[in-house]
């Protein structure tokens, strides 16, 4: 793709959509925004009308167009495998936000259609990859700094959910993060995973299970503790420690002002995770752009989306089931 500029055509203009529009259009400089398309054609029209660019009819029409070189997807979760199948049968690029399909069986066919064109089209929105903090650990990892890593505890702690959230969200909507970041750290593939209940929050507004305790075990035999909670903690807040043979390695927080007032000392946390992961979604769609315009991705891949349902199912199994449940993956092909 001999190209300068980057033409993004986005599906969901709801909430990231929104913001990865603008982001597109206004910090990514090897992209731009030239139409969008929202189930609600009204919240579509005020997108379009907002930036001067076009609204489709239908996302079918918006991957259509010529002048679109790459889909982005930030519609609901359940939409998403329908878009990437058309997008892949007009071979386009496409950006999926998580998950990239509902089920594993559907992510193992547009791996078919992948290695059927003879190249990776998909980048899934796992844009923990791009975090600083997360990079630096991994890096830190690769040199041998703290030896072999052995555990990972982390933490995922948010402060409300919208209306209509369930059980099974906090490991399909909240915990992929997780699932994808520590395969990733560690460059290995989990062998068993289980969900453990604990005693739950009163805060939970809902009638869903909060906390929830989601555990890995890797093939080398690491172990990984990831507590979920999904409502009514004191902020946004993303924790994780690699403990290795000869160190630890701790995720950081965000650069804000360190307050002495008042008789205190204080560092304030975010409230959101778009405030807490604003320059991994900035530099996630930097490199994007780039490796599209270069015709090769390298950000995580349809291979990762399929892992990370794989993955989810097993612990929504081993919820259910009060067992550890083994993870069985299909053979990963070459262009993965
Ligand atoms: N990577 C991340 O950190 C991250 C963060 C938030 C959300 N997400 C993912 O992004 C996606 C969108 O999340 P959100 O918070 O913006 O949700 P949202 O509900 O705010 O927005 C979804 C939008 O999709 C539209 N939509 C629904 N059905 C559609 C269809 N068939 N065709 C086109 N548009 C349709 C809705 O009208 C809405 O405007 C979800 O899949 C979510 O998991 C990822």
């Amino acid at each position: 793709m001999v190209k300068e500029v980057l033409r993004v055509g986005v599906i969901g203009c709801g909430a990231i959509g929104k913001e990865h529009i603008e982001r597109l259009i206004n910090v990514v400089a090897q992209a731009t925004v030239v139409a969008v398309y929202d189930y609600f054609e009204e919240v579509a029209q005020s997108v379009a009308t907002k930036y001067q660019i076009e609204a489709c009819e239908s996302g079918e029409a918006l991957i259509a167009r010529d002048d679109v070189d790459a889909v982005l997807i930030t519609s609901t979760d359940d939409t998403h495998a329908v878009y990437v199948f058309e997008a892949l049968k007009h071979e386009k690029y496409i950006f999926c936000e998580k998950p990239l399909a509902l089920t594993a069986q559907e992510c193992q066919e547009m791996m078919a259609k992948e290695i059927q064109i003879g190249k990776r089209l998909i980048q899934v929105g796992f844009n923990r990859r791009f975090d600083i903090g997360y990079r630096e650990m991994k890096q830190a990892i690769r040199a041998g700094e703290i030896g072999e890593p052995l555990l990972i505890h982390s933490a995922h702690r948010n402060i409300s959910q919208a209306p209509g959230f369930k059980t099974d969200y906090a490991i399909t909507r909240v915990a992929i993060h997780e699932i994808d970041i520590t395969r990733w750290l560690l460059d290995e593939e989990y062998d068993e995973v289980q969900v453990l209940t604990v005693k739950q929050s009163r805060k939970t507004t809902g009638d869903w299970l909060n906390p929830q305790l989601v555990m890995f075990k890797t093939q080398s035999g690491q172990r990984i503790d990831v507590e979920v909670q999904t409502d009514g903690a004191y902020a946004y807040d993303i924790q994780c420690q690699v403990v290795g043979e000869n160190g630890t390695l701790n995720l950081p927080d965000p650069a804000r002002v360190l307050k002495r007032t008042a008789g205190q000392y204080t560092y304030g946390l975010t409230d959101h995770w778009a405030k807490r992961f604003i320059d991994s979604y900035d530099t996630e769609f930097k490199e994007w752009a780039a490796s599209v315009l270069s015709d090769k991705l390298v950000g995580p891949s349809a291979w990762d989306g399929y892992v990370s349902c794989v993955v989810a199912d097993r612990l929504i199994q081993s919820r259910k089931s009060g067992n550890v449940e083994k993870i069985e993956l299909v053979e990963k092909a070459e262009i993965y």
